[in-house]
């Protein structure tokens, strides 16, 4: 195969190269675009068609339905992995020892005490905000209580800058749904793992002895492993162009906090769940959803399903769907929202409209039954997206910044008035 690409802008041809992937796929790189042909740029709205890096964390092939991080399936992952395993895996690119994993472990504990003073921000905030709105602040809030900016070059800076995070974030969540129900805001207890800890940290009452169950136990350490990477979607690139500009860590993941909120990203978890308990509401009529979905004048989109980069079926969506069964299953819940769901999949998968546009469900469409089945209220959905997205962030950050990247800023076509003189308003 030619490792060129020709172009041809206003009758001169210029001639870029191409770089192939370890996975042999093909970009052009049109670095020196501008340069060689003064000053033509390229338009690629929603970037469908532009790699931002070149990056060696994640693989996926949309066509294939495969998912690795580091060159590890997410399956495999999923089955046999520890959620901080696969964390010290995106960051630094290979399994950790035992030795390494516990040193990790420790390291993240002893950082896990947030700021005292953070409560009176949280305090601040009214019930009724959304976990979302409170989690990213009190992130950006961070960046005040940790001012120094993270020197690059120095190994132990950037090591503490990464356990710091992921020792405070936790304790971040947990007191963003515990502020939503009026509970105290406690911190952690450091003789427990990283998940257990969590959900410790969520779901203790201040008059009961917390008892681990197993089922959620594993069940959580499942869903934050298939949410933790997902190369350069829409709050990963957020996280990688704040970080560009030399932000902070902590500055860099609170935009992707808001990035991830969004109902066309992370926030789908939350939009599905209620959108099934309308249809439930509704008398459980799936077909008259599938319409609505399928009408171009209605503005409903059948939530959980599509994606702009898996086009045969996302890997994740078909673990999370068993895993929904096991779970409800292992604790006993009967949820009819479960029976609504395989409802809809079932339709979607042999309507032409959805087969033609290649539409499947998606990581957001089982997840939050799942959560709502662990006790996981629904507006924590996508603060658990971000719990488990963590690490992606963290290490594409780290990629982005150790290469040396330049500051992301993409050119523009402009269409507006050409010069005009100024007329004062008096006139
Ligand atoms: N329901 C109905 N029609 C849809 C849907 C949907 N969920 N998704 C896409 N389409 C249609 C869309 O109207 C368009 O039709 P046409 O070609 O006739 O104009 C066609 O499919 C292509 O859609 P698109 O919006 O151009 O595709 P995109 O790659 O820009 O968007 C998406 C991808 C995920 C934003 C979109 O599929 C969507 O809005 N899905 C629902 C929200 C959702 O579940 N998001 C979670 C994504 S996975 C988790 C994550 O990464 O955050």
């Amino acid at each position: 195969m030619s490792n060129k690409a020709i172009l041809e802008v206003n009758g001169q041809k210029h001639e870029f190269p191409t770089i192939t992937g370890s996975e042999n796929e093909v970009a052009i790189d049109i670095s020196s675009l501008r340069t060689a042909t003064s000053g033509v740029t390229t338009i690629d709205p929603g970037f469908k068609n532009t790699g931002s890096c070149v990056s060696e964390i994640t693989f996926l092939d949309g066509e294939k339905g495969i998912l690795r991080y580091r060159g590890y399936s997410i399956e495999e992952l999923a089955e046999k992995a520890d959620f901080l395993e696969v964390a010290f895996l995106l960051i630094f690119g290979e399994l950790p020892s035992k030795e390494e994993l516990d040193k990790f472990h420790a390291d993240i504990k002893s950082e896990s005490i947030v700021d005292d003073d953070i409560r009176k921000i949280i305090d601040a905030f009214p019930k009724s905000a959304h976990p979302m709105g409170v989690l990213s602040s009190l992130t950006s809030a961070l960046t005040a209580f940790n001012p120094s900016s993270v020197n690059v070059d120095s190994q132990e800076d950037m090591y503490k800058s990464v356990v710091r995070i992921l020792g405070k974030f936790p304790v971040l969540v947990a007191w963003a749904m515990r502020k939503k129900q009026g509970l105290p805001l406690d911190y952690g207890d450091n003789s427990l793992g990283y998940v257990e800890n969590v959900l410790k940290m969520m779901f203790k009452q201040p008059n009961e002895e917390y008892v681990q169950n197993e089922i959620l136990v594993n069940a959580l350490n499942k869903l934050l492993i298939l949410h933790a990477d997902h190369e350069q979607n829409c709050s990963t690139s957020t996280v990688r162009i704040v970080g560009s500009s030399h932000a902070g860590l902590f500055a860099s993941i609170s935009a992707g906090i808001s990035a991830l909120w969004g109902p066309l990203h992370g926030g789908a978890n939350q939009a599905v769940l209620e959108m099934l308990e309308a249809i439930k509401a509704d008398g459980g009529d799936t077909k008259k959803y599938m319409s609505k979905a399928k009408d171009k004048s209605d503005p409903f989109r059948l939530m959980g399903f599509g994606h702009r980069v898996y086009k045969n079926f996302d890997p994740r969506a078909k673990i999370i769907k068993v895993t929904a069964d096991e779970v409800l299953n292992d604790l006993g819940v009967e949820d009819p929202i479960l029976d609504i769901a395989k409802g809809l999949e079932k339709e979607a998968l042999t309507d032409a409209y959805f087969v033609d546009r290649k539409l499947y469900p998606n990581v957001d469409f089982y997840s939050g039954i799942i959560y709502r089945a662990m006790g996981i209220p629904v507006e924590m959905f996508t603060v658990m997206f971000a719990l488990g997205r963590l690490p992606g962030w963290i290490g594409q950050w780290r990629e982005m910044r150790l290469r040396k990247e330049p500051i992301g800023r993409p050119r523009q076509i402009y269409t507006g008035s050409t010069h005009r003189p100024f007329k004062s308003v008096a006139k």
